[in-house]
């Protein structure tokens, strides 16, 4: 009896069981795959053309509109009078035509009157220099009177929106940045923070070192917020700047809390709440926040980068929706693309058409990683303001589309195709499965190697990144993990340069490889405390027993200069990064260096242990050659089958179906089985092409 009365609570019981890292999949019908809309800014058009545009956009195929981001001058034109009858007029529109609508708290843009009566509400760079009127993104967010305002105009939205059928969600600010803030307020608040923290300002003295350079305090009334300009940016400590990071980002993470248990109060349950995070967000960080039920983020892979071969320029950076594709999972489970770019920017080093399919791919590759909804900036090319150069879906007339506007049509119709072929329950393929890998990565390491490269080649963002192109060249799924998710279920996990750890962090590590998991842990891992102090004992010295070896010393080298390392015969290049071992008589050599003074010392070793093993790569390689060797021989003494991608091949699997899509400047034929069936594209896949197939 009691049985039966648990399994009829289980549903209800099982979104809280399940809890916040998976909420974020109950918003989106698995089969609809993904949903797709578009930015439209009503407020700069006008109201007469407001019927034709949003007309076209559901002929078009998109599903939502994006409203109300940066209209708070619109909304409260002066303090306090509120002004919904044009929003009210846009929604009725969308309505009509069948379009859902994705709301948007205003608090990126502020209207003239905050600037004017309460300057304490904007932000002060770093030399005390208050923000001005004019842009986006000033908002000091830890002032109370800007949080008033913030709160009462989000209150009125959500009484007005947060019933609204139409409203399928809301997304909170625009990329938010965590970005430093000067002001007195920040300084106030970020002293209040150490003060949670630290308790008592010896503390903080010893986790600062203050000792250094007399820098040492006697209250935390004293200290100010760490200024890299003022300064300098080599002399600033770096245990202050960490907490400044830390600080910013928890400000950040509380601001959007802040604005979402103030919709909650008010919205259906079925409207989601998440906020654009930029692709490299390097400041906000979305593990920090606890109210939203998923993070999205914006992604403009094409600002005139050279990227992959000879078109590499006009088909844009793989790595941007590569990396957020899976990263971003983190809170909510799932993710999606909330800004993708419609055509050329306005801000490139230089801004060239795309490849005719480009945008498309773009938004195959963001559907690939598991995206459930992709959105992109903007409907139509503004003829005014500071991103009158800026490409959209429709060109300056309003009715025209463009390159871009014909591949997001294109992509539309394909999706409500693959709506009838995809199989949303159908279980991985087992190869797949077996090669399962994680990436482990947090912000915090990016902010301690970033402030301390040591040398000019380290490349801290895409130092993790690297390690997913490489596993999925071989044809792995890889995602990014936080050191608190269940690793258990990935065959594989990859430890880039993880550079602060703890012991119990290393006990997680060994238990992880123990259980039988292929653990790859890399130079710069576990060199710092979590203060971001070296220890006073050898170099990473935690990880000494895990690795089976010693880190002796560690060598970089000039940009020109090769450095050689040896593996199985083959020769290979770096001058990154090389870390100097001295193995324990049972860790295995892989690689060991093959110039300089010290000719036959480690690179690379490996040891059993438990069911699993461990394998330490000390060594950084600008081309990843060897990385991709070594790393092929894990999966492949592991047991899975590896594939060989070119560079900017991306093969991935959803839905019961096979998606590749082609970054390179060349031709690219799939290797596939007799029993393949295509569904869209070819085998043979084009520049900016694009391949689904079903096995
Ligand atoms: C994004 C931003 C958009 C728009 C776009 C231009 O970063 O969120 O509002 O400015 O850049 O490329």
């Amino acid at each position: 009896m009691r049985k039966s009365i648990l399994l009829l609570l289980l549903p209800l019981l099982l979104p809280a069981l399940r809890g916040a890292a998976q909420r974020g999949k109950t918003f989106f019908p698995a089969g609809d795959l993904i949903t797709t809309g578009i930015y439209y800014y009503p407020e700069h058009w006008d109201e007469k053309l407001w019927e034709r545009d949003i007309r076209h956009i559901a002929d078009m195929g998109f599903e939502f509109v994006h409203l109300a981001e940066f209209a708070w001058f619109r909304m409260e034109p002066e303090e306090g009078r509120f002004n919904f009858a044009w929003l009210d007029k846009v929604v009725k529109l969308c309505e009509k035509y069948r379009l859902k609508v994705i709301m948007c708290t205003p608090s990126a843009t502020t209207p003239v009157w905050m600037r004017t009566r309460y300057p304490e509400t904007f932000i002060m760079n770093s030399q005390y220099i208050r923000g001005e009127h004019g842009t986006r993104g000033q908002g000091c967010i830890v002032n109370t009177k800007y949080q008033q305002f913030v709160e009462r105009v989000v209150t009125e939205m959500a009484t007005r929106y947060g019933r609204r059928h139409s409203v399928i969600g809301w997304q909170l600010d625009n990329e938010p940045d965590a970005k430093p803030d000067f002001s007195p307020a920040s300084q106030a608040a970020f002293r209040q923070w150490l003060q949670e923290k630290y308790k008592s300002v010896d503390s903080l003295n010893a986790a600062w070192g203050t000792a250094f350079w007399s820098q040492w305090y006697s209250s935390f009334e004293q200290i100010t917020i760490p200024n890299v300009q003022l300064v300098g940016w080599w002399g600033t400590n770096p245990h202050a700047l960490l907490d400044f990071k830390r600080y910013a980002a928890d400000a950040q993470a509380a601001f959007l809390d802040f604005q979402a248990k103030t919709l909650r109060k008010f919205i259906a349950k079925e409207q989601f709440i998440t906020t654009n995070y930029t692709a490299v967000s390097p400041g906000a960080d979305p593990r920090r926040t606890r109210l939203l039920d998923l993070a999205t983020y914006t992604a403009y892979p094409n600002g005139g980068s050279s990227n992959i071969g000879e078109s590499g320029f006009r088909l844009g950076n793989p790595k941007l929706l590569l990396f957020a594709g899976e990263y971003f999972k983190d809170p909510g489970g799932v993710t999606g693309v909330m800004e993708i770019q419609p055509g050329p920017v306005n801000w490139g080093s230089f801004n060239p058409l795309l490849f005719p399919g480009t945008v498309r791919m773009w938004l195959y590759h963001s559907f690939a990683t598991g995206g459930r909804l992709a959105c992109s900036y903007r409907y139509r090319q503004i003829n005014y303001s500071a991103e009158q150069y800026h490409g959209a879906v429709m060109q300056t007339d309003g009715v025209t589309l463009s390159q871009g506007g014909e591949d997001y049509k294109e992509f539309m119709g394909e999706i409500k195709k693959l709506r009838q072929q995809a199989d949303t329950s159908a279980a991985v393929p087992a190869a797949l499965v077996n090669r399962s890998t994680a990436i482990l990565w947090n912000l915090e390491n990016f902010w301690t190697l970033d402030y301390q490269q040591q040398t000019r080649q380290w490349d801290t963002w895409n130092y993790p990144v690297k390690f997913m192109q490489i596993g999925k060249s071989l044809g792995a799924p890889v995602e990014v993990l936080s050191e608190k998710a269940d690793w258990s279920k990935y065959k594989f996990l990859i430890v880039p340069a993880y550079e602060m750890a703890d012991s119990a962090l290393v006990s997680k590590w060994e238990a992880y490889a123990r259980n039988g998991g292929q653990l790859v842990i890399t130079c710069r891992t576990a060199a710092k405390n979590r203060n971001g102090h070296l220890w006073e004992a050898g170099w990473a010295a935690p990880l000494r027993k895990l690795i089976g070896a010693d880190i002796t010393s560690f060598d970089m080298l000039p940009d020109y200069y090769k450095g050689d390392v040896l593996m199985k015969q083959q020769h290979y290049h770096w001058n990154n990064w090389g870390d100097l071992l001295r193995p324990a008589a049972n860790t295995a050599v892989l690689a060991q260096y093959d110039n300089q003074f010290y000719k036959g010392t480690p690179a690379v070793i490996k040891r059993q242990l438990g069911k699993g093993a461990v394998t330490y790569i000390g060594v950084d390689t600008d081309d990843a050659r060897l990385e991709k060797d070594i790393l092929r021989d894990i999966y492949t003494s592991a047991g899975a089958t590896t594939e060989d991608y070119p560079p900017g091949i991306f093969v991935y699997w959803r839905d019961g179906m096979y998606i590749a899509v082609n970054y390179s400047s060349e031709d690219y034929t799939m290797n596939m089985s007799d029993r393949a069936r295509i569904l869209i594209g070819e085998k043979r896949i084009k520049p900016a092409g694009v391949l689904v197939w079903k096995e």
